[in-house]
This record gives C-alpha cells, structure tokens and sequence, in this order.
C-alpha cells in the first residue's frame, strides 16, 4: 500500500513574512482527512521561518504534521560555490525533502541530467528525500516520443543509484507543456506515463521495489482536477505549483 503524497512547490513565491502567515493558516485549518503525506516547499529564504512555525504547531496536533522541502540543492558539501546553498546546510535546517530536477531549473538553469545525477545521490548521502522531476516538452508530445524521452531522463537520472536508494525517492511527472498553463494532462495520459514509469522502476530495481514507488503527477493541478487524478491506479499524489501558494485551494487538494 502506498501512502499517497502531496506536496506545494511554491516556487519563487512568498516571502518569509507571507510564508509564515501562509503556513500559520494552513496548520490551522488543515484536516487531513485522507491521512497522507504532505509537505510545502518554500524558498530557501523562507524554510527557516516555516520549520518554526510548524515545530511550534506539531506540538499541538503531530499527526497533522506538514513537512518541509527545499525547491532545489548542490551536488557539494560545502565550498566555494558562491550563491548555492548545499544540501549539508538543508539538513541542518531539518528539511526532509527536496526537489531535483524541476523543469523550469532543466529549461531556465541549465539543469542537465548529469548534474540531476549528481544533486540525487548527495541527497541520498544526506538522507533528504528527493523528488525527482521529469516530463516532456509539447513539441515531444505532439512527435509521440513522450514515454522514450521521459524513460531517457530516467535512466540517466537514475545512473549507478542502488536499489537501496530508491525507498526514499519520488519521482514527480510533469508534463512540460501543463506546468502553469492551465491545461493539465488528462488522467488517463497521465496515468500512462506513471505506468511506463513504474515499469522501469521495475526492469531497473524489481518489482517490490516498483511496486512501493511514490509517483506524483504535476502540472495545472487545482481543487477541481485532484479528485479524478487520485483516482487512477499508478498516479500516488500530485506536486502542485500555482495553486499550492492559495490556502484554501491547496486545502481542497489535499482533501481531494
Ligand atoms: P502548476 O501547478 O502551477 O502548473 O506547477 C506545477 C509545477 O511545476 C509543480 O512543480
């Protein structure tokens, strides 16, 4: 049985002032009433505060409790590496998870799968549970080479990470062209493509190992969507960008 997992990337969203009135609310109202897994990921400025904040409320309720990520990390311990923050500093903070990979690093930073490699098995290393993005472009899509190129990133993402590892990994799809745009993949598209993941999971790690793997879908994921997506069989959750930032939106979503 997998535990299903939801979590917000607020991307370049919220300062740490609006993040602690946003989280402060959020732990107020959340129910959790489906008993998963959520967590936010705020930007690095602001993960401080929000730990703070959600310390102070896990002491009244811990079930309810909301985990935190970072949206991003380097591949090195420390060093001179000026404007990066490491993953060593993420743990230190009490960070749990943190996102490799996102589109908008692989398109707007020169993220490549070598350095996704790499960001992977230090958070590994570290102990900071990655969720590993990947997804394909419209133009790819419309080509009919979805389920190669995203598979590709896989196994090149994935390059000589043992199967120990991958307990602690999920691996978040999202489709390029429904990231921000309103359009989100239909569930059934969508649940394809978490199959053909789930399925080199497998041929890479085994079956068990598959079996077990969190699979989130992200792209244009609102109140209205969520429900009919966590109804298919291989789609385990959702990384939500736009309406992860509204709390009632977000609130509606995790009680999909
Ligand atoms: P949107 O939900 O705003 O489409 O963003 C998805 C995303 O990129 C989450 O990482």
């Amino acid at each position: 049985m997998r535990t299903p997992f939801i979590a917000g990337n607020w991307k370049m969203n919220l300062n740490h002032m609006e993040a602690i009135k946003f989280i402060e609310e959020l732990s107020y109202k959340i129910e959790n009433k489906n008993n998963i897994k959520i967590a936010v990921c705020p930007s690095f400025t602001s993960i401080r505060s929000v730990i703070l904040v959600l310390e102070d409320e896990s002491k009244k309720n811990i079930k309810m409790k909301i985990k935190v990520g970072a949206q991003n990390m380097y591949f090195e311990d420390n060093g001179a590496y000026t404007g990066e923050v490491s993953p060593q500093m993420l743990k230190a903070l009490g960070v749990e998870y943190v996102i490799i990979g996102h589109s908008e690093r692989r398109e707007l930073f020169g993220e490549t799968d070598e350095s996704v490699n790499k960001k992977l098995k230090t958070a590994f290393k570290y102990e900071i549970k990655p969720i590993l993005c990947v997804g394909e472009t419209l133009k790819i899509r419309e080509e009919g080479r979805a389920i190669d190129f995203t598979i590709g990133q896989i196994r090149k993402d994935l390059k000589d990470i043992t199967a120990d590892k991958i307990n602690n990994l999920t691996i978040a799809y999202e489709p390029i062209w429904a990231i921000g745009t309103g359009r989100n993949a239909t569930p059934k598209d969508a649940n394809e493509m978490c199959m053909a993941i789930r399925n080199e999971i497998s041929i890479l790690y085994g079956s068990k190992t598959a079996e077990n793997l969190i699979i989130q879908y992200g792209g244009s994921v609102k109140p209205s969507n969520i429900g009919e997506l966590m109804m298919m069989p291989d789609i385990d959750g959702a990384l939500v960008g736009g309406a992860s930032i509204k709390v009632d939106d977000f609130l509606a979503i995790v009680n999909y």
